[in-house]
């Protein structure tokens, strides 16, 4: 038995996402610039892949810029505002210290070019608080970017209440929804967003798609430069069929929302509790009431993440570390780091997220697992020790 809890880094295809991404390979195959008959067909598969998503973020699809993923829906969102509000003297620009990198490091290479920039810091359980915004705002504020929920730990920020500041200072808003999108209710006229950007993958669609969602009347400069497509706003001739795959997956992920909410939130709260009722000394990393309902991220005392995920992976269980192991070293996560965790916490945490296809089954396997093998890795510990 394989068990696959790491649908935070990627998903498998849903069915109809596959049948649709074949289908359109093998017969969408024209150029939507065209103006014949094949052209059309391609922007009319298009079209239907706009609605979709705009319905499931409740925007128009007009407002809807096709990427080649969540990466690049972040840089356009960051370095498309920043190029277009750099006549206007702003050159300021906020982020949480629990970015993705995707967002992180478009920071850092603005930050090369002359920006400045704030790094917001969260609470213990992973929370930005409105007050620390607040403080950090100018009137040379550009762009605040905060995630709507986060990839490790999966919190969801205050993002309306973040987004009402922002404008109050006459800044522009950004949310990676990358890990929210299809997973809970997304609305950018609630969370009252200029920008949003999320990614197929991440809900049982194809890789290398994605979508920044652009507020009307948001002024943005492409980062991709061409020809005139998505309405001069992103240049290149599209992936017609990532992008058939990413509305059929953004159609039935919006379908079943809550239900499906429901019952991958209900595996994740059987597997968390077996873990703490079955393992001693381990701990919930993040805030339990306000995050996704498909992510848990734990802390075993006295072992080393990579160790155990290794160890998990032997017995066919797929997890992740939030910490990126660089040149042999484990790095702490910057997550973690940030809402204060002892420097031990951060490097002995793994993610665990589920999905589409995880089952009770597969949840009592992983909780049966885990007692043994970090009963080994700590007697190794204690051995080396
Ligand atoms: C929060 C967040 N933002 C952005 C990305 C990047 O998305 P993509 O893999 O589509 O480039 C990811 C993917 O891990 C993510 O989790």
């Amino acid at each position: 038995m394989r068990v696959y809890f790491d649908y935070n880094a990627t998903t498998p295809l849903a069915p109809e996402v596959t049948e649709a991404v074949v289908r359109a390979t093998r017969e969408t195959f024209g150029n939507a610039s065209s103006v014949h008959h094949f052209g059309q067909q391609a922007k009319a598969a298009m079209d239907d892949a706009r609605t979709a998503v705009a319905t499931l973020v409740n925007g128009d699809p007009s407002e809807v810029v096709f990427t080649s993923g969540g990466t690049e829906a972040d840089n356009f969102a960051i370095r498309g505002a920043a190029d277009a509000l750099e006549p206007t003297g702003r050159r300021h620009l906020i982020a949480s210290a629990i970015e993705h990198e995707a967002v992180l490091n478009t920071y850092r290479s603005l930050a090369r070019r002359g920006w400045r920039t704030t790094l917001l810091p969260v609470d213990h359980t992973g929370i930005l608080s409105p007050d620390r915004l607040r403080e950090a705002i100018t009137a040379d504020t550009a762009l605040v970017s905060v995630m709507h929920a986060n990839n490790e730990i999966g919190t969801i920020q205050p993002v309306a209440e973040l987004a009402a500041i922002a404008h109050a200072h006459g800044a522009l808003m950004h949310t990676d929804a990358v890990q929210s999108a299809g997973k809970i209710p997304v609305d950018v006229r609630a969370l009252g967003v200029d920008l949003l950007a999320l990614s197929a993958h991440k809900f049982n669609g194809p890789k290398g798609a994605g979508v920044l969602w652009i507020k009307r009347g948001t002024r943005m400069q492409p980062i991709v430069t061409g020809g005139k497509h998505e309405r001069n706003r992103r240049a290149g001739t599209e992936n017609v069929p990532a992008i058939a795959g990413l509305g059929v997956a953004a159609k039935l992920a919006a379908g079943k929302l809550a239900a499906e909410g429901a019952r991958v939130g209900a595996l994740r709260d059987r597997l968390e509790a077996g873990i703490l009722s079955n393992v001693p000394g381990t701990a919930v990393n993040g805030n339990a009431d306000r995050r996704v309902p498909n992510t848990t991220n734990v802390s075993f005392d006295r072992v080393e993440a990579e160790s155990l995920l290794i160890a998990l992976d032997l017995e066919g269980i797929a997890v992740s570390t939030g910490s990126a192991c660089s040149s042999g070293t484990l790095e702490p996560s910057h997550v973690l780091k940030a809402m204060g965790l002892a420097a031990h916490r951060t490097q002995n945490s793994l993610r665990f997220s589920l999905g589409m296809f995880s089952t009770a089954e597969e949840v009592d396997r992983v909780v049966d697992v885990l007692p043994r093998l970090v009963d080994k890795l700590r007697g190794l510990t204690r051995k080396a020790g």
